[in-house]
């Protein structure tokens, strides 16, 4: 056991919206600390005939544990794992969910009793569906959620970068007005902290979008509010297209482009979190797109 990588019972369970990154960090986990790791994609185990759910559960978790012993770790990783443990699953058959859900809790028993240096790794878009009592079998609930306006620059930038290194053309007046944009929304966002009691998050409060000179200074980061990674990731794809035909990406077909592939939140949420003066705003892509007014720089506020 001291050879081991891993702390015995890594049990983690990844949640939130999807596209937040959930399957990319246990990848980018897996290569890091050069660890074997196993995607499981967990409706494929379900199966049609009685039994065999928990058969194929089983299977894929004692060879998994077989070749960790061998290996010194392994991951394995449950992808959807809301596939076999929650009223969501595509289980029809009540009893047969019941005997999935249960396999799993006493395979994940077992394999913290034993000190098996298998990390188990579970990852959902629906955390509220999830059985309790697997949501207690992992030690560790990691939650993911749609990216602050900090990530999301950071976000753009790495995929701007890697344009850039393809030897594609980027407009500099995509990075230019990122950072106009930014400054001053981390300014906006540092006097409104001030004026706050507690250090909370500010990211998404309507204090910050509904404020006159970030509305009218308005860009990607503004247009990219509920998008997840790879949202924009869809985005630049999108982009990519366009900018074949003119060996350039401009601002225009970036942000045309974001617009086009449109964000996850709206999808996951009944409420849309714009107002209706936003909305109204947003819904004018003229303005939106020949809005260059962030260009001239940071306003007073
Ligand atoms: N935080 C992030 N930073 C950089 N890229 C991201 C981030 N989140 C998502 N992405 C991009 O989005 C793509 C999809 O992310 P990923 O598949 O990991 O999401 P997920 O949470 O597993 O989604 P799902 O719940 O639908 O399975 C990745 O390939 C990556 O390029
Ligand atoms: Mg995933």
């Amino acid at each position: 056991m001291k050879k081991t990588k891993l702390v015995p019972n890594l049990t983690v369970l990844l949640y939130g919206p999807p596209g937040t990154g959930k399957t990319s960090l246990t990848r980018a986990f897996a290569k890091e600390f050069d660890i074997p790791l196993c995607v499981v994609e967990s409706d494929r185990l379900v199966s049609a005939l009685l039994g065999d759910t928990v058969k194929n559960i089983r299977k894929v978790v004692e060879l998994s544990a077989q070749i960790a012993e061998e290996n010194g770790a392994f991951i394995l990783f449950f992808d959807e794992i809301d596939a076999i443990a929650s009223e969501r699953s595509n289980i029809h058959e009540v009893g047969e969910i019941k005997r999935a859900v249960i396999s799993f809790l006493q395979i994940i028993d077992k394999i913290n009793y034993f000190g098996t240096p298998l990390a188990i790794i579970g990852a959902t878009n629906h955390q509220d569906q999830l059985d309790s009592a697997i949501w207690r079998r992992f030690t560790f609930h990691l939650k993911f959620d749609f990216p602050s306006f900090h990530l999301r620059k950071k976000i753009i930038e790495s995929f701007i970068n890697k344009i850039s290194n393809a030897k594609i053309g980027v407009d500099d007046v995509i990075l230019v007005s990122l950072n106009k944009e930014y400054a001053l929304l981390k300014s906006k966002e540092e006097k409104l902290k001030s004026l706050m009691s507690k250090k909370k998050s500010i990211q998404d409060s309507n204090a910050l979008w509904n404020d006159k000179t970030i509305i009218e200074n308005r860009g990607i980061l503004f247009l990219t509010r509920g998008y997840t990674g790879a949202d924009l990731e869809r985005g630049v794809r999108v982009a990519l297209f366009k900018a074949l035909k003119s060996d350039i990406l401009t601002y225009e077909n970036f942000v045309h482009s974001l617009e086009l592939v449109g964000g996850t939140k709206i999808h996951v949420e009944q409420q849309y979190f714009l107002s209706a003066s936003e909305r109204k705003y947003s819904r004018d892509k003229k303005i939106l797109r020949i809005n260059h007014n962030h260009l001239e720089g940071p306003r007073e506020i």
